[in-house]
């Protein structure tokens, strides 16, 4: 069913993103007219009629934008580092949930090893980063509590987001080498931007100004 060219569908990466999403939303006028967490309504429409938003797994977020399934999305760079494809421009940082993507394991000395194995839920960042410095590694792929994997042999290291390093700290792990900055990004769909020029620029011109009066505030 092709989507109205009237309307912008804004994907979003449910949990952490989605939580901090909603006041950035809502201060440029966009707010669920239905409590996303109560409605089972897959597409919600929200207070401005032109928006509608839909709640998506994180690594979804990017396959909707790519294939226009969605106009607009909101997720992490660190999946959008691990989506290789892109059919989608990224010109907003909202600098919302901010953190790091990080090695980590149990001790430093790993760093100096040339062969790893690396628990992971971001096998393409993994593999690139370790191959820049001439280590082979093994991935094995997880969906979540990586750092469980070393605490049981499972893995030598991990390669996950790192916020306050409580979980680490919790685990008995320490962060090794920081891969990159995380937060969250606004994607476009390249076709939207034209078939939709007008409310696309529009939404992004808001956003674009609150940024830029918010900015330099922790
Ligand atoms: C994330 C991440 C770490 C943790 C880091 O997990 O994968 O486990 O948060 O945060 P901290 O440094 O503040 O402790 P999340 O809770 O999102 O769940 P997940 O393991 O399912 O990804």
């Amino acid at each position: 069913m092709p989507r109205d060219t009237d309307r912008l569908t804004l994907a979003v990466a449910k949990g952490r993103i989605f939580k901090e999403a909603l006041p950035l939303l809502a201060a440029v006028g966009i707010v669920p007219t239905e409590d996303p967490e109560k409605s089972r309504k897959l597409i919600l429409p929200t207070s401005d009629p032109a928006i509608e938003m839909v709640i998506v797994r994180a690594t979804d977020v990017p396959t909707y934008v790519d294939y226009g399934g969605a106009d607009l999305g909101i997720v992490g760079r660190d999946t959008l580092l691990e989506y290789e494809a892109g059919g989608f421009y990224e010109p907003l940082d909202l600098r919302i949930s901010p953190c790091r993507l990080s090695v980590a394991g149990a001790t430093p000395e790993l760093l100096e090893r040339t062969r790893l194995r690396v628990a992971t839920k971001y096998p393409v960042i993994t593999r690139r980063h370790f191959a820049a410095k001439g280590v082979q590694t093994e991935i094995i792929k997880l969906y979540g509590s990586m750092e469980l994997a070393p605490l049981v042999g499972l893995a030598d290291c991990i390669v996950d987001l790192v916020d306050t390093g409580n979980t680490l700290r919790a685990n008995g792990l320490l962060e090794l080498e920081e891969i990159c900055k995380v937060s969250s990004r606004l994607i476009v769909n390249k076709a939207s931007l034209k078939t939709r020029y007008a409310l696309a620029t529009r939404l992004l011109g808001k956003l674009e100004a609150l940024l830029a009066s918010t900015a330099g505030r922790p």
